[in-house]
């Protein structure tokens, strides 16, 4: 029977990583897969998650299970964290394996609402959004997102495609941060997207994967914010990963806002249920280090304080590689780095051209030509400042 598998599409994020691994090249640079590198190149282990570790280990007396939908404490934490005010009377939510795992239930939760739901989603995306709902076998269209002109968001193409949806459809979208292109949407915008899902009754989903990694912790969650006030049907997915930068403990929730009560008591049950059936408790570790640190004045201050740092050194990062490649292409075309948010920048450049950098000069890209800002630092921005412009792009 087992013979009767076939082969898988690789992962081309995944591929690169293990690709990267392999180059034996001396100055190999990896700007590939969305991990956070300090300017040694390392991915450190916050200062606030060592010390909320080592109170866990210290304090915790039993590893018996928790519940289906994670601790009370993490789930009040990430509302609060995510939402600043939290609609408690339509909040529901249950912890999962990572945002991952929060974007994999969501879907599944809108289906068992829809079943002849059609899920809307921006062009480009995360490639494991296309890849997880191919494999769900739930039908997508995408809307237009990226102005390959401006490197900007192509705003009316988007406002024209969401507008197609159906009501109760899902419109997924990036709350901060678009993975992989960097553009984003302003306040402003995000103000007539909620018209246009009022208007049509499709129901938002919002992926939040890089909180506090663009305009800061607040600030980042600002249109999500926006949305759940202002519309009754709401889905976030939002991970741990990246802003506690605990990726392997795979730390993630997903919350639901519904217009009353009732239906918030039947999304709580369908989650915990879709939990039951998928992997039952979802993993505590990461969940307890996140509760630890949102729930402890100075731990908390710590943290934010390490994730600003990582802020500011992105920010830095980007202006840098923006000033260099001004000098060497004597204009502003790349300017636009600057002007994007979070890990990713889409250069815009051909496969081809993304290959002649990845051979010359060792610096790895995702074939799509996003770049991960995290993963240089100051000496290594010249090299692919160089490499960019050797490469045509
Ligand atoms: C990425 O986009 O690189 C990250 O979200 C890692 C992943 O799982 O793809």
């Amino acid at each position: 029977m087992l013979s009767n598998l076939k082969p898988q599409d690789p992962d081309k994020i995944l591929m690169l990583m293990e690709e990267f691994k392999a180059d034996t090249r001396q100055g190999k640079v990896d700007l590939g897969v969305g991990v956070y590198k300090d300017p040694q190149g390392v991915t450190p282990v916050m200062r606030a998650v060592k010390a909320a570790e080592k109170r866990i280990w210290e304090e915790q007396t039993t590893k018996a299970y928790t519940s289906l939908a994670g601790t009370p404490e993490y789930r009040d934490a990430m509302a609060r964290m995510v939402l600043a005010d939290v609609p408690q009377d339509r909040l529901a939510s249950v912890a999962t394996v990572g945002g991952t795992g929060a974007i994999r239930q969501g879907l599944e939760l809108a289906r068992m609402a829809n079943p002849d739901l059609t899920v809307h989603v921006s062009d480009p995306t995360w490639p494991n959004h296309l890849s997880i709902m191919r494999f769900m076998d739930l039908p997508f269209v995408q809307y237009r997102y990226f102005d390959s002109d401006t490197r900007g968001v192509d705003f009316e193409g988007l406002k024209d495609d969401i507008a197609k949806a159906k009501r109760d459809d899902i419109v997924l979208l990036h709350g901060c941060c678009h993975n992989p292109t960097g553009a984003n949407l302003t306040l402003d915008q995000w103000h007539e997207v909620i018209e246009i899902l009022d208007r049509t009754g499709a129901v938002p989903m919002i992926d939040l994967a890089y909180q506090g990694f663009g305009d800061g912790l607040d600030a980042d969650a600002e249109a999500t914010r926006l949305v759940a006030r202002s519309l009754p049907q709401v889905l976030i997915a939002a991970s741990c990963s990246k802003n506690f930068g605990i990726y392997r403990e795979r730390t993630g929730i997903l919350m639901t806002l519904t217009g009353d009560g009732g239906a918030r008591d039947m999304a709580q049950g369908a989650m915990a249920f879709l939990n039951r059936q998928t992997y039952s408790f979802p993993p505590d570790h990461g969940a307890r280090i996140v509760s630890t640190i949102l729930s402890d004045e100075a731990l908390r201050n710590d943290w934010k304080d390490e994730l600003e740092e990582v802020r500011n050194t992105m920010l830095g990062l980007r202006d840098q590689l923006a000033s260099e490649l001004r000098e060497l292409s004597g204009s502003d075309r790349f300017d636009f780095i600057a002007r994007h948010r979070g890990m990713f920048s889409r250069l815009g450049a051909t496969p081809e051209q993304v290959q002649k950098v990845k051979d010359e000069s060792a610096v790895y890209m995702v074939g799509d030509s996003r770049l991960n800002i995290a993963g240089l630092n100051r000496d290594t921005v010249p090299v692919l400042a160089r490499a960019i412009i050797d490469a045509g792009i």
